[in-house]
């Protein structure tokens, strides 16, 4: 099992929801989170002068799969979320040791 942990922007949610859902990857955990990548904030210039903002808002979208649906769901967010464009995020995956569905006590992919 992994983690796929995927920062994207927040406008894009809800095609990626409906993306994961047909390839049947249907939990997750949303949170809003701030960030910057490698051109840092943005810088806006006004009449008064420039303003910078550091960080810019994102949502993190935490996704426990099988190791077979790791490639589905990396195609699936790629797909929405690449414009080609600054600021479309990145995508992180983990190992995951453990998962425990608590209604049922099932362990592991079952659980998922
Ligand atoms: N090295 C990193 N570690 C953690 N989060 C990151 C990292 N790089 C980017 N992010 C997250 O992804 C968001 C979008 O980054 P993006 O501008 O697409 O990356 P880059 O400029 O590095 O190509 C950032 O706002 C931040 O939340
Ligand atoms: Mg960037």
């Amino acid at each position: 099992m992994k983690k796929i942990e995927a920062i994207i922007r927040p406008e894009n949610l809800d095609a990626v929801r409906a993306g994961l859902e047909k390839k049947g990857i249907v939990g997750m955990t949303v949170t809003d989170v701030q960030g910057r990548g490698r051109q840092k904030g943005v810088c806006l210039q006004w009449r008064a002068g420039e303003y910078c903002v550091e960080f810019l808002p994102k949502l993190k979208l935490d996704i426990i799969v099988d190791d077979d649906k790791v490639e589905p769901a990396i195609e699936a967010i790629s797909e929405v979320a690449k414009t080609g464009r600054n600021g479309d995020g990145k995508i992180f995956i983990y190992p995951v040791e453990e998962v425990i569905r608590l209604s049922t006590g099932e362990r592991g992919k079952q659980a998922i």
